[in-house]
């Protein structure tokens, strides 16, 4: 392949925040909330552009309860580089830490303490004299972030979630990183559901919206697919299960979210987490629903829940682009000086939005999705 002739590297004009924006000199990145593949690839495309224009840039450390206990670094060419690849995120995160309402001790009556530690978080980036922040993560995230855009720092948000579920954005990295662990996973499970004549079901995250579940089992050409958005008829799928064995099929495989239910049910709770902002965390679905199929149909049944394999790991090719692309967005909102934003992507195209819009919603699969028209086309049963 012909090489174009490179430009020296003195002549590429450095977009230098403090070209258009100069009351910005040093700059914080943070991730927040669940880690999940393609963090570490958000930072080094904002840590590297703001090093190559000549910023001070500064890492917090395990979201944002490193900013509330004053864990602040700074980073440098070595600690960002060879980290694209690398799962998890270099600075730690933690999904416990809303600096507005922060567990602070206990209440006469045993329960817990909260406290706005906000002033606090405020005083340490003071200190240092730092005027912007890079924030990564889910919709708590933002949702504290906003707060911090109202106080004054020039905040921008990049959204993250293996969950796909981030309302404003029709893509968050870390989901297609997801969707290949799951898909590999079933391509697995249902070598030995043929060899043993069962059913497999695989349990997926995704809390209570079913991109991992739809997308992965689609690619795995999962049976069965049951998501949180169309709840399941536990008889209907028994008689996916005897109608495959009439067949002569050797298995069925059921890709579950951890958030579907049974018609007229609720979904099934695995912990209660007072501490946490979001306190529940769902699982258990898969066991319920191979001990029902189990008994029902007498084909032999087993579940597999893949859990955090799902978030751990290299990011794939697609979330490597996708969280650069969007991490150089961050940046170039924060040289036009537009802060108190998300960055997105709607209908394709990188856009931001009001950090704020994501608080406390969740972009759901639409029942009437072109996915779940083409899966049913095939012949996969949605449980309904
Ligand atoms: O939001 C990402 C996610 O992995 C969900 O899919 C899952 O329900 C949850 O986080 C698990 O949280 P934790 O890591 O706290 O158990």
């Amino acid at each position: 392949m012909r090489k174009e002739p490179q430009e020296p590297s003195d002549s590429i004009p450095c977009m230098s925040l403090a070209t258009t924006c100069p009351t910005v000199r040093r700059l914080a990145i943070m991730t927040g909330g669940g880690d999940c593949p393609g963090l570490n690839a958000v930072i080094r495309a904002v840590a590297k552009d703001a090093l190559n224009c000549g910023l001070e840039i500064y890492g917090i450390e395990d979201g944002y309860l490193g900013l509330i206990e004053n864990r602040i670094r700074r980073l440098e060419e070595k600690d960002i580089s060879g980290i694209l690849a690398r799962g998890g995120t270099i600075l730690g995160s933690n999904n416990k830490s809303n600096p507005s309402e922060f567990p602070v001790g206990k209440n006469p009556d045993g329960s817990i303490r909260f406290a706005d530690v906000t002033p606090k978080c405020l005083s340490h980036l003071d200190a240092l004299r730092i005027q912007a922040m890079v924030v990564i993560g889910g919709d708590g995230t933002m949702t504290s972030a906003a707060r911090f855009a109202k106080e004054g720092v020039s905040v921008v948000g990049v959204p993250k979630t293996i969950d796909n579920d981030i309302v404003g954005t029709e893509i968050t990295f870390g989901f297609e990183t997801a969707v290949a662990t799951a898909t590999d996973a079933m391509d697995k499970v249902r070598t030995t559901a043929d060899s043993h004549h069962r059913v497999m079901v695989v349990e997926v995250m995704g809390r209570n919206a079913g991109w991992i579940a739809l997308h992965s089992g689609v690619a795995a050409a999962a049976d069965v697919i049951l998501l949180p958005e169309i709840e399941f008829d536990l008889d209907k799928v028994a008689q996916v299960v005897r109608q495959r064995s009439a067949r002569g099929k050797r298995s069925t495989l059921i890709c579950a979210s951890e958030g579907a239910r049974p018609a007229g049910g609720k979904q099934i709770v695995a912990k209660v987490d007072p501490t946490s902002p979001d306190p529940i965390r769902l699982g258990g679905v898969g066991k319920f629903i191979a001990d029902a199929l189990e008994k029902s149909t007498g084909v032999e049944s087993r579940y597999v829940v893949l859990g955090h394999t799902q978030r751990g790991g290299t990011p794939v090719a697609s979330d490597r682009v996708l969280s650069t692309l969007l991490g150089n967005h961050a940046m170039m909102l924060l040289r036009e000086g537009k802060v108190g934003r998300m960055v997105a992507v709607q209908r394709g195209t990188l856009t931001d939005i009001d950090l704020a819009e994501p608080a406390g919603r969740q972009r759901l699969v639409s029942p009437e999705a072109p996915l779940i028209q083409a899966a049913r086309a095939v012949g996969t049963s949605m449980g309904d």
